[in-house]
């Protein structure tokens, strides 16, 4: 019977640490109350410290993107947990094929816009590329800049071993990082392509020990892109950070995907892993022809529309 609750009621992650330790079902019963009124935690600002609860609580991190003023308000208004103002700000707002050309000014930009919309969510930036590998001082002083001027919550930087030096000058000086680990766009000309990475054995162990080395760092979370499912669940459970997926299954602590695609307004790109929950290219599309055939009918504007 108690078993039983626990498995109707106890997410897996704590169900296998409880079945491991071999508590009594009395403990049990402990454990699923603390669960229940973990999960029912309302937080009116997310920190990076409630992330860290959310994944010991089995409670699911929800993740976008946004980059300007208004769509960052509507996302806020829903509830997410962390907005990323991400660099693929380079791909939807400006139309560049991949995430490179974007500047810290311009991310400065989009951030600044983001932050004057939330209240709730914790707003997270990316460093651009080439304002961090070069040398940890740079990293650092990019880092302050998003974090001055932008009045970000957190920076996200991709990669593992290869940028620790640059990793831990950033977190000594108290700005929290997240990490991003799989496909990292950034090196997209080193890889050639956007397909599924780490599924070879020898990826897949770099990966996991860059996600350890991270999460031993200071990190305070992880972002796996595009990895096999079964890999990004062995991560999961090998860190206490949350970690959150995009094309990584759903074993892992969160979602993240990109604002635009999910409301289809991208509609070029057209990945298995991306939901979309919205045509609003095709409906805004229609909106606009219709203006434009109101207008040139003189429909508009009518007599209440006018002073
Ligand atoms: O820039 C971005 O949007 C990202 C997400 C895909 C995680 O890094």
């Amino acid at each position: 019977m108690f078993s039983m609750l626990i498995s109707i009621f106890v997410p897996q992650q704590i169900h296998d640490r409880v079945s491991c330790l071999g508590l009594s079902a009395l403990n049990n019963v402990f454990l699923k109350k603390n669960y229940m009124s973990a999960a029912a935690k309302v937080y009116k600002r997310v920190t990076t410290n409630a992330l860290i609860e959310m994944k010991a609580s089995g409670t699911k991190i929800s993740m976008l993107t946004a980059y300007d003023y208004s769509m960052a308000k509507a996302v806020d208004a829903a509830n997410i947990d962390v907005i990323l103002v991400g660099d693929s700000a380079s791909n939807v707002m400006s139309g560049h094929e991949t995430t490179l050309p974007i500047t810290v000014d311009q991310m400065i930009y989009h951030a600044s816009a983001v932050v004057n919309a939330v209240k709730r969510a914790l707003v997270v930036v990316d460093l651009p590329f080439g304002s961090y590998q070069s040398d940890p001082k740079e990293a650092l002083r990019s880092s302050i800049r998003i974090m001055k001027e932008a009045g970000a919550h957190a920076v996200k930087i991709e990669g593992g071993a290869e940028i620790k030096d640059s990793m831990v000058r950033i977190l000594k000086a108290g700005i929290p990082v997240m990490g991003h680990l799989g496909l990292t766009p950034q090196s997209i000309y080193k890889f050639g392509t956007y397909t599924v990475r780490a599924r070879e054995e020898a990826e897949a162990e770099k990966l996991l020990e860059d996600a350890k080395l991270l999460e031993q760092l200071g990190c305070f979370a992880l972002v796996l892109e595009k990895i096999p499912a079964a890999l990004a669940k062995k991560v999961a459970k090998a860190v206490q950070i949350p970690v959150i997926g995009i094309g990584a299954g759903g074993d892992v602590d969160g979602q993240v995907l990109v604002l635009h695609d999910m409301l289809g307004l991208t509609t070029e790109f057209s990945p298995r892993f991306l939901r979309r929950y919205m045509h609003l290219y095709d409906q805004m599309t229609t909106a606009i022809k219709q203006y434009v055939k109101d207008v040139k009918s003189n429909d508009f504007p009518n007599k209440d529309e006018q002073y």
